[in-house]
């Protein structure tokens, strides 16, 4: 790791060097320039200069070529989780973003300072037996038919998401819940992302969101499979959709997201949650499933990022843990916008990510070759975030609780 809260450690400073010689060279031509958004110390050892930084935060943006976007973006990946890196959307105005994630801040602190309150739920029976239809079978087809696929690389085909819509498509066939499925463009890449949305009875417009990314890389060439990043979370979603969807219509509407391109900078994610934004959308809650399925501190141990997350969704989330899965909760962060519930939490929504081990112990074959199913990998493991994800998305959906920070 090259980055965690802004350090920056010495092994890496050699790669950095030769990195920075790279992107020096290479002329900005006259294609239209990238926006980027990153640590700031990582921005300036490369030797590019922000247009804006935020020194609270010590994030920048910067302008770069796509080529040079492309060199960061693996960068980041090969340096191993590192830096941060994410392509924004030509239109966002990053000033009111920078002041949005600092209020977040101040928000988190506040709630920290009146000690953490547990939000008013009660376990209920019918949330309790749809958890018990997770079936692990159907998490290991999903799994080892996605990681076949030699790549999900966002520049490359999207047969995948083709092929998961109609999926999905096939699944839905006979439920009476009201729902849309729609791939979604983007501007930044070819490669679409999936949504399906299941209508709310009473507030149609209030939004209970989950999902995943279905893109994969590889660090150094060769296939990417991506079995724990992330088809594992996407079969979470996938597993929790087919148990919601043939239950009750719910009171709010809930939204299964499989994001496009996050590998390349959440481009997906970050299109999506800025136009929700600027449509004035009513989101609820956003859960992140990422990387699922390596039991990095153990079956069951489920790591909780603090950062870039809401704690009031947090502890939401913990209580229906206690209700419904029993796993054990463990603190951690990642030190910058790892995943897409980044993108939600720079527009102001309550997003949420809990996640396979703590940051030091996940599954280390991410973006390589080896990112397939191996005994290490545990699908009871898994399990436990796709019940978490249905109690979320059913508990949520019949509430009226709304996030304050
Ligand atoms: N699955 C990883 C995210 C992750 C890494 C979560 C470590 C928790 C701990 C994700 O797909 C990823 O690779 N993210 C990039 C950053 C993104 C902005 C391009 C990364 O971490 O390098
Ligand atoms: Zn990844």
């Amino acid at each position: 790791m090259l980055f965690k809260n802004g350090i920056l450690l010495s092994q890496s400073f050699l790669l950095i060097s030769v990195l920075s010689l790279t992107l020096m060279k290479t002329e900005t031509g006259n294609a239209k320039p990238v926006k980027i958004l990153a640590d700031t110390l990582f921005l300036k050892s490369l030797g590019i200069n922000p247009t804006l930084s935020d020194s609270q935060l010590k994030l920048s943006i910067a302008e770069v070529s796509e080529y040079q976007a492309d060199t960061i973006s693996h960068a980041a990946h090969k340096f191993h989780k590192c830096g941060g890196f994410e392509r924004l959307p030509d239109s966002e105005n990053m000033t009111e973003s920078f002041a949005s994630m600092r209020q977040w801040r101040a928000q988190a602190q506040a709630f920290e300072f009146i000690g953490n309150p547990i939000p008013n739920v009660e376990k209920k029976t019918a949330i309790d037996t749809a958890t018990k239809q997770v079936s692990e079978e159907n998490l290991l087809a999903t799994v080892r038919w996605l990681s076949n696929y030699p790549s999900r690389y966002h520049k490359g085909n999207s047969k995948h998401v083709e092929d998961l819509a109609e999926k999905v498509k096939q699944m839905l066939l006979g439920v009476t819940y009201p729902y849309q499925i729609e791939l979604i463009e983007h501007t930044q890449t070819k490669q679409k992302t999936l949504r399906v949305h299941l209508q709310g009875k009473d507030h149609p417009d209030e939004l209970v969101i989950l999902g995943g990314h279905l893109d994969s890389i590889v660090r150094m060439g060769g296939v990417a499979p991506g079995a724990d990043d992330n088809a594992s979370g996407s079969s979470n979603i996938l597993e929790a959709l087919r148990i919601i969807a043939t239950q009750p219509q719910a009171s709010r509407s809930i939204e299964f997201f499989w994001y496009a391109g996050e590998e390349g900078g959440l481009i997906g994610s970050s299109e999506i949650a800025q136009n929700y934004k600027q449509a004035n959308a009513n989101v609820i809650g956003v859960l992140q499933l990422d990387m699922t399925l390596f039991p990095g501190e153990g079956e069951l141990v489920i790591g909780d990022m603090t950062d870039f997350t809401s704690p009031w969704l947090r502890n939401y989330l913990k209580t229906l843990n206690n209700f419904y899965v029993g796993a054990q909760w463990k603190e951690d962060e990642c030190g910058y916008g790892c995943s897409d519930h980044a993108s939600w939490h720079r527009q102001g929504y309550a997003a949420v990510m809990p996640f396979e081990a703590v940051f030091n112990t996940m599954n280390q074959n991410l973006h390589t070759p080896k990112d397939i199913i191996t005994p290490e990998l545990s699908f009871k493991h898994s399990a436990a975030f796709a019940k978490l994800a249905i109690a979320y998305a059913m508990d949520l959906s019949n509430s009226t609780l709304k996030p304050t920070f």
